[in-house]
């Protein structure tokens, strides 16, 4: 069967597979190091999903008053609900004002203040003195379009530094030796259905998250969760699956993104009473606590009948208090959103608003320089050799239960600029690659053969569909010991469904059909990992609001769950948190007192 594919071989020192922020970080870096680098891309890099990313890139820079890399640990930790890895925490805000200032001077266009200094604005959860003080202003913003600038810059520096981009190939599995090392890639090149082997020292899984595993998400139709698709194909496992974060203000019923910005610039959410209701959840920090605690008091208040509207299931955003002024300069891409898809203008009226799948905590575990973990009994921490993630696709973890906004964007380039550093301490570029393991090629290509030729009876479209509103429905803000078992049932159900799908267009450029069947095959590992360890994890914790254990649990649960997805059945096992930071207090690290667990309230 395989022997009918003619394969394009191609050999690189670095495989990079996504183009978003954090692949064209890593591409960058790799370059910039003269690692042969290629950067394997479903879509022309700048329409990535992180162009879509609006407020900011968090960082302690103190640019609008004082700040410290300590006090944004501190934030990410309790942001966390202490299940974030605290070695990687600290990583990520010691190492962000260094990114950040990367950034500024490969030509990212921030928004400045009087003095010419970048733009920070205030985000949820972001905090001063410990969580004592008043919100900081950390964001660094350009505009509300900041992933945008960040993207086009990014992709200019890779070009200028000689990475190789193959655009519009669809990366579709790993190939593994037989002792488990990552070696390499196969790709199928939309435009002209040929397909491609990339081997390579090292692969770079930097493929985003998997929003569209839900009905209504303010992730693109692309964020199919491929990365975590090829890797539970390998039995190796995805970590905190169950943590999916609602972003608490997605336009009500297109589901596009208003940025949490709007409330950094004085924005505020109000019920069918008129009330600001955030102000009896979360006194000292209002409408910028963190999201996950936003998103549940909405759901509050429309359960108990507060909501807007005719069907009143949703709420209001108020921008229209705010200068004209301001809301042009600060936020002109939101401004157009609401007039394009609520029919609303901004200075005038209200935006209504519901909370809508954003972004995946969980994801392919990793430590903080984004080598991929298979945990042992022997050791939690064991490396797959060759095998990288980053970005959304990895799970490192500095998020652990709920991310803080602005840290997404920060966690692509921090961690995509880890890679690059450690792919240059453990890649040789003087070596030959080893020839490619045949058997895992010829696997890889008899799956792709055999969906292409699929004749079942179900259509992907509407599988997918069905899987959607089974998420939605079940693995939802809320979520019980009733909604989850039966929802473990139905996406079981779902998932042996795919063993009977239909693709009626057998051709190979241009098929959109195989396309969404093979990002199909991935969304649908993602899904059931993400509800199955949803339904086994018997405490609330961050995004994971659970009805019947309304507490945490730290003496039992706080652990990262680990998932290995074969077929419609996933096996669940444990590892744990990190506790030890990377430099003690009398080093100038964080006094580990002030990130002890406790009650977690804004
Ligand atoms: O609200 C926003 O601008 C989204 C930012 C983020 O998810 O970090």
């Amino acid at each position: 069967m395989t022997a009918s594919y003619e394969i394009h071989h191609h050999s690189y020192d670095v495989v990079v597979v996504g183009a978003g922020g954090s692949g064209l970080r890593a591409t960058l870096g790799m370059a910039e190091q003269g690692l042969k680098t290629a950067c394997v891309t479903k879509v022309f890099p700048t329409r990535s999903h992180t162009v879509a990313a609006q407020g900011g890139i968090a960082a302690s820079l103190g640019n609008m008053g004082p700040d410290s890399w300590q006090w944004h640990m501190y934030d990410t930790v309790k942001g966390s609900d202490w299940l974030g890895d605290t070695d990687a925490m600290e990583y990520l805000a010691r190492e962000a004002p260094k990114a950040v200032y990367e950034l500024e001077h490969y030509g990212v266009p921030f928004s400045r203040t009087e003095e010419g200094k970048i733009y920070q604005r205030p985000f949820g959860g972001h905090t001063t003195e410990f969580g004592e003080g008043p919100p900081v202003q950390r964001t660094c913003a350009a505009a509300d379009r900041t992933g945008h600038a960040i993207l086009h810059t990014l992709y200019g520096q890779s070009l200028k530094n000689n990475a190789n981009f193959y655009i519009e190939y669809f990366a579709t599995d790993l190939i593994m030796s037989e002792d488990g090392q990552c070696q390499g890639v196969l790709a199928w090149k939309l435009d002209d259905g040929t397909l491609h082997a990339f081997n390579a020292k090292m692969v770079v899984l930097a493929t985003g998250g998997y929003g569209r595993a839900y009905f209504s998400a303010t992730s693109a139709h692309t964020c199919t969760g491929d990365g975590g698709g090829m890797v539970a194909r390998q039995c190796l496992p995805l970590q905190d699956m169950e943590f999916v974060q609602f972003h608490p203000t997605g336009i009500y019923g297109a589901g596009c993104l208003i940025t949490e910005g709007a409330r950094g610039e004085g924005g505020y959410l109000t019920n069918s009473e008129g009330e600001r209701f955030m102000e009896r959840y979360a006194p000292t920090y209002k409408d910028l606590a963190s999201r996950d605690v936003v998103s549940r008091c909405m759901t509050m208040e429309i359960r108990e009948g507060r909501g807007v509207g005719k069907e009143k299931d949703h709420i209001f955003l108020h921008l229209n208090h705010l200068p004209p002024e301001t809301l042009a300069e600060r936020l002109p891409g939101i401004s157009e959103s609401a007039r394009i898809f609520a029919g609303v203008d901004v200075t005038r009226e209200p935006i209504p608003v519901l909370p809508t799948v954003h972004y995946n905590m969980g994801g392919i575990p990793t430590n903080y320089w984004g080598e991929v973990l298979n945990p042992t009994k022997d050791n939690p921490d064991a490396v797959v050799p060759g095998l990288m993630a980053v970005g959304e696709a990895g799970c490192a973890s500095v998020h652990g239960a709920n991310r803080l906004g602005s840290n997404s964007l920060i966690d692509l380039v921090v961690f995509g600029r880890a890679a690059a550093i450690r792919a240059g301490k453990v890649v040789n570029p003087d070596t030959p690659n080893p020839a490619l393991n045949q058997a895992s090629l010829d696997a890889a290509l008899a799956r792709f053969d055999g969906l292409r030729h699929a004749k079942g009876t179900v259509a992907t479209a509407e599988l997918r569909l069905e899987m959607q509103k089974t998420m939605q429905a079940d693995a939802a803000v809320f979520r019980t010991d009733k909604t989850l078992a039966e929802g473990c049932a139905k996406m079981e159900a779902v998932a042996a469904k795919m063993d009977d799908l239909s693709v009626t267009d057998r051709s190979l450029v241009w098929n959109s059909d195989l396309m969404e069947t093979l990002e199909l095959t991935n969304l649908m590992p993602n899904a059931l990992a993400t509800i199955v360890s949803a339904e086994a994890r018997k405490e609330s914790r961050g995004a994971h609001a659970h009805e019947d254990y309304p507490d945490r649990n730290d003496k039992t649960w706080r652990k990262h769950s680990l998932a290995v997805v074969e077929g419609q059945k996933v096996a669940l096992d444990y590892r744990p948190v990190h506790l030890d930071p990377l430099t003690t207090h009398e080093e100038g690290g964080i006094d580990l007192k002030k990130i002890a667990p406790k009650a977690r309230v804004y």
